[in-house]
């Protein structure tokens, strides 16, 4: 395959100097609606198993917002009928205001996409692989050229720009498809599990990337595994389950709607007898309906705080019991849930908890 232009040189600091080139990407990410990603009522049914169940969700422009849920959850079917690589069963979507289904050409323009499995060219160089698709999206050569470059340092693969993709380790070609999918700068990028079986300071380069997009105003769909990932990048995440979308919001609006995960725990300060601590226990959930569970391990004791009980009178009730069932304890903390608990408590009940 042919590349475009005669391959630059990489040299030291001198790479460091590149600068960006100016993108003008608000004015074309949305729609009238200001939303950049809309998907409404998406279904995708493969034979009698439905995959994606009447998915609605947007995103705003310029928005990061990751879609979790565990394996087979639908976050692929999904972003691929988002791709119009799959086409729905049912509903429809919008990517920058074009209609997903009438002006799929329209759409295909205005987003980038990194799959789940890295789909670059292995026999191209980093370079080749980045100036084939500047020529596939017709992007100027002297654009293009300016581009490749701040890419490459952006990726960090400015020393190997020359080295066939397939010499490069998983993170390395992970970097470059992201630069490929941003290459003819998208409004739109989307992302499936773009760190997955990445080392930390491969996946915190990434995440530096998505920073950046981000601040260019690049509005992304990230899905993930990492609860860390979207933590710390999301403005919004939509939990999905089974192809519905069961909780959506921030990450202070997701950890509020959960208060009741919201746990105080005893540190014990010596070993009780398992049946005696046991029935203690009962008369604790008798007491306050509550989940306490124990962990022998840590001789630690955990309690979900009841969802309408102030904490300050939740935690007298539990100083009262501790006091009456004489059990002695050094240490109580309590700590908000993490993303994780949210999302293990959302992931593993069975009815829907998005109207609570
Ligand atoms: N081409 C297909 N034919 C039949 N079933 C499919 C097809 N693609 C996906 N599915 C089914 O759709 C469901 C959702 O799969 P999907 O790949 O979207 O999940 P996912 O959330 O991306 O999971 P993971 O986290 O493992 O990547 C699964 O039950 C899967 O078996
Ligand atoms: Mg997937």
């Amino acid at each position: 395959m042919e590349s475009q232009g005669r391959p630059v040189q990489f040299r030291g600091s001198e790479t460091q100097m590149v600068s960006a080139p100016s993108i003008n990407i608000s004015n074309k990410s949305a729609g009238a609606s200001g939303l950049a990603i809309q998907a409404v009522n998406l279904t995708k049914k493969f034979g009698t198993r439905t995959s994606v169940d009447h998915l609605s969700f947007s995103v705003r422009q310029g928005e990061l917002y990751a879609l979790l849920g565990d394996n087979g959850a639908g976050k692929t079917t999904t972003i691929n009928m988002l791709t119009t690589l799959l086409s729905p069963t049912e509903g429809e979507f919008f990517i920058a205001g074009h209609n997903g289904m009438k002006e799929s050409e329209k759409c295909k323009d205005a987003f980038g996409v990194v799959s789940q499995d890295v789909a670059i060219y292995q026999e191209l160089t980093a370079y080749e692989n980045l100036a084939f698709i500047a020529e596939l999206y017709g992007v100027p050569k002297a654009e293009a050229q300016k581009r490749i470059v701040h890419l490459l340092v952006q990726a960090g693969l400015a020393d190997r720009a020359h080295d066939q993709a397939g010499e490069f380790s998983t993170g390395m070609q992970r970097k470059l498809s992201i630069a490929c999918a941003v290459l003819h700068t998208p409004p739109v990028l989307f992302m499936d599990e773009p760190t997955v079986g990445l080392d930390p300071v491969s996946r915190r380069h990434i995440w530096e990337m998505l920073q950046e997009l981000r601040e260019q105003g690049v509005t992304i769909l990230l899905t993930t595994h990492y609860l860390e990932e979207a933590e710390l990048l999301a403005d919004r995440i939509g939990i999905i389950r089974r192809g519905k979308l069961v909780m959506e919001g921030t990450i202070d609006q997701l950890r509020q709607k959960i208060q009741a995960i919201r746990s105080v725990s005893i540190d014990l300060s010596r070993t009780y007898d398992d049946a005696d601590l046991k029935a203690k226990i009962e008369k604790m959930k008798r007491r306050v309906a509550t989940e306490i569970t124990f962990d022998p391990l840590r001789n630690t004791l955990f309690f979900a705080q009841p969802k309408f009980m102030p904490l300050i009178q939740f935690m007298e009730q539990v100083v009262a019991w501790l006091a009456e069932e004489n059990l002695s304890f050094d240490k109580f903390s309590t700590c908000e849930p993490s993303l994780e608990e949210v999302f293990i408590a959302v992931t593993s009940k069975d009815t829907d908890t998005s109207s609570q």
